[in-house]
């Protein structure tokens, strides 16, 4: 599914719809370019998700990690300044650790990640933005057929027919 995000809200609005949707546990690849909104729907996902106080970027961290209300973790990842896919491997990043995976630059931490049940694809388009979901799993496939439905009667996003 292709969608329109014609502004920084529009973001924020998938992130409350992939929140709304989310299953029991999921792995979430976010890919794109610097500023293409990565972590713009990663906070939105995870605020959705009741998490409170500073979402900061994981940029120098690698990781931070939230305890959400229904019980377990959401890890928030960002791999764009690894130096080598190995240098994960100290962080235990077993798929059981958390419930909700959401990593930026995950092509950088190739064969060191989870596999992901979403992927997100995200690019400039003009002053907005533009994403491509592609669901690898059942667990994915599921999230994306609840997903469709909220996306669809939301006039901020729109759906591009492929
Ligand atoms: N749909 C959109 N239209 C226009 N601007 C947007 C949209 N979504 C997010 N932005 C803006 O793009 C800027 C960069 O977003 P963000 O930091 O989320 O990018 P990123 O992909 O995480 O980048 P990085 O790889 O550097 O971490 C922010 O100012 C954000 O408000
Ligand atoms: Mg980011």
């Amino acid at each position: 599914m292709r969608i329109d995000l014609p502004d920084a809200d529009a973001t924020d609005r998938l992130g409350q719809a992939l929140a709304r949707t989310r299953p029991a546990s999921a792995v979430v690849h976010l890919h794109g370019d610097l500023g293409a909104g990565k972590s713009t729907l990663a906070r939105a996902l995870l605020r959705a998700l009741g998490v409170t106080g500073t979402i900061r970027s994981p940029t120098y961290t690698l990781i931070e990690r939230y305890p959400l209300q229904g019980g377990g973790e959401a890890w928030h990842l960002d791999l764009y300044r690894i130096a080598d896919a190995g240098e994960l491997d100290f962080l235990g990043l077993d798929e059981g650790a958390a419930v909700l995976w959401l990593i930026e630059w995950p092509e950088r931490g190739r064969g060191h990640l989870p596999a992901p049940d979403l992927e997100v694809h995200l690019e400039v388009d003009g002053l907005g933005r533009r994403a491509r979901l592609l669901v690898p799993t059942p667990v994915g496939e599921q999230w994306l057929g609840q997903l469709e439905a909220i996306v669809r009667a939301d006039p901020s996003l729109r759906v591009i027919s492929e």
